[in-house]
């Protein structure tokens, strides 16, 4: 079988030695990968690196080779486009359809999923110029990835530097995987909420569960290779950000429901995978509790924490966004699964039989979604992200 044709474009950013990882992620795992640089990517990694690297011939302008018509074919023969990193004048030149260089000719003759993924400072992201021309590349179904909040090049920090190269490669695997059509959430805001709330009793205690989060990352990375604008409200997780995806961390339940109620208002789905605590103590220890001889311990009173799911579902932001909700059940799955259906209000409900070795912390899951339309799906194990796809493939169906 042929290897996969992957065009990595690289313009002219600081970021660009990070390019390297990315390009030999791609390598190492059997892609065969042609590198096109702006002119101005080889102030910051040369020519030779890129060659060497990939193994392929490197040309910044359409005048190299041209008996070999490079500004039409490695376009046309790609099987994915990526930039990374992408410069605010590799998108504004993307958007205008400029075709200046071999970079810009190659986004034009391509017919194969693009995937950008910008670098720059955060004036620059935020600098409506570039959200008109991100929201014009999504709009039209490339797959822009949010940049990471961190260090950028100077002593200052913000929203704007590239990904890790690692998620970067994952969103590459995962466009590919799909195939040539266009990502079907493209210009789709998803609010997916993931891992456990976590309730206080005093500062060094709290009620917990076993929620990894896991499976809604696994929601959050499949939806932004999909084209999805992605909120991805996390509570308690220690997972790495996604790729692709504006993460809001959260700790208590009380404190998601805030997150959730705002990130909703314009989402066209929410998918809440998170484990919410059903009570929450009543009462806070400003101090840490301490046990005193010879008197047993206070009890703890527990009061209802308000349910999230059931509220967004009987209250929709607005006609038409499809709410998506999770069970865990340790028996009666089928029953309980259509119970809860019910009761919550919501879509789609995914049914996972949980126990003491089950689901919790496991890269794979098990499950049966449940359409309130009286469907079943039945998902086989399989990895979270399997999962993840189907309820996106349901949740796609519902938003058409
Ligand atoms: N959920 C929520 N708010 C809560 C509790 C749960 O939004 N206070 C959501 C979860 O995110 C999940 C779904 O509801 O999507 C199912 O949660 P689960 O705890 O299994 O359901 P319960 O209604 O608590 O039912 P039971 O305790 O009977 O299992």
């Amino acid at each position: 079988m042929d290897k996969p044709k992957v065009v990595l474009g690289v313009s002219g950013g600081i970021a660009a030695y990070k390019a390297c990882e990315l390009l030999r992620r791609l390598t190492e795992s059997g892609h065969e990968v042609r590198v096109v640089p702006t002119a101005s990517a080889l102030h910051f990694v040369g020519a030779a690196t890129w060659s060497a690297l990939s193994g392929n011939p490197v040309a910044t302008e359409v005048w190299d080779d041209v008996h070999e018509v490079p500004h039409v074919r490695i376009g046309q023969h790609a099987d994915l486009v990526v930039v990374a990193p992408a410069t605010a004048d590799l998108l504004a030149r993307a958007a205008h359809g400029l075709a200046d260089d071999l970079l810009t000719n190659t986004l034009l003759t391509a017919r194969c999923p693009v995937v950008f993924a910008p670098a720059m400072h955060t004036e620059m992201w935020e600098h409506p110029a570039v959200r008109e021309n991100v929201a014009t590349l999504r709009r039209r179904g490339a797959v822009v990835v949010e940049p990471a909040v961190g260090r950028l090049t100077g002593v200052d920090t913000g929203k704007g530097r590239l990904p890790d190269p690692a998620e970067i490669f994952e969103v590459c695997r995962r466009v590919l995987a799909r195939g040539v059509t266009a990502p079907d959430l493209a210009g789709r805001h998803v609010v997916v909420s993931a891992g456990g709330t976590r309730e206080p009793l005093d500062p060094v205690r709290f009620l917990g569960n076993r929620s990894s989060g896991k499976q809604g990352y696994a929601l959050a990375r499949t939806a932004a290779a999909r084209g999805a604008r992605v909120t991805l409200l996390a509570a308690n997780t220690g997972l790495p950000d996604p790729a692709g995806v504006d993460v809001v961390q959260v700790g208590t339940a009380v404190q998601l429901r805030e997150a959730v109620l705002k990130a909703v208002a314009d989402a066209d789905a929410v998918v809440m995978a998170a484990a919410v605590a059903d009570f929450r103590p009543q009462t806070y220890a400003a101090g840490k509790i301490k046990k005193k001889d010879g008197q047993d311990p206070e009890p703890v009173v527990l009061v209802r924490n308000p349910d999230i799911l059931a509220e967004i579902s009987a209250e929709r932001a607005h006609p038409g966004q499809v709410v998506v909700g999770f069970a865990a059940e340790t028996d009666d799955v089928l029953a309980n699964g259509r119970a809860k259906l019910a009761r919550k209000g919501c879509d789609l409900l995914v049914v996972n039989e949980v126990g003491e070795r089950r689901t919790f912390g496991s890269e794979e899951n098990e499950a049966l979604v449940l359409g309130a339309d009286g469907t079943e799906t039945p998902v086989p194990h399989g990895p979270k992200e399997a999962l993840a796809e189907i309820v996106w493939d349901l949740v796609a169906d519902r938003l058409r």
